[in-house]
């Protein structure tokens, strides 16, 4: 008799762990962000799961995952346009993103964080 008790308390539970992922998911603009890197080129240098000129944005996402600067780290990178080395060995300043909207940058660096 206890199973018929439990039953619908997992599937309530297991309702509410779908709700709160897509909650989380829907934080990112997965096709805003792929918008705003097309309109920049960047993936003439990035892919995200492999590496072309630069590193893929899965490596990127690994390399900060559990860090708390990523964010800050990724926005110095594509805002100041610092010297980085391309996979080929030469050095030019990196591609600085076109807009200065806070929130467009933001969703484009929590997508390549999220790969
Ligand atoms: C000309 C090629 C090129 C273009 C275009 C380019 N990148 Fe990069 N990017 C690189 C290279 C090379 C690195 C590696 C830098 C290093 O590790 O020293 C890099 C690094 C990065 C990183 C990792 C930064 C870090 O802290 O490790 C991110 C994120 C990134 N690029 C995002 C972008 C975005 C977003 C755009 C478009 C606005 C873009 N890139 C355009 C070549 C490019």
């Amino acid at each position: 008799m206890k199973t018929r008790f439990a039953q619908p308390f997992l599937l309530v539970i297991a309702a509410s762990v779908c709700l709160i992922s897509t909650a989380s998911l829907a934080a990112v603009d997965e096709e805003a962000a792929k918008a705003t890197a097309k309109r920049n080129d960047c993936f003439k240098c990035h892919a995200v799961d492999k590496t072309k000129k630069g590193p893929s944005y899965k490596s990127v996402a690994e390399k900060y995952k559990g860090k708390a600067d990523g964010e800050e780290k990724i926005l110095k990178n594509i805002t100041t346009g610092p010297k980085v080395k391309l996979e080929d060995g030469t050095e030019e300043d990196h591609k600085i993103i076109d807009t200065k909207d806070k929130a467009e940058i933001k969703n484009l660096i929590d997508w390549i964080l999220s790969r």
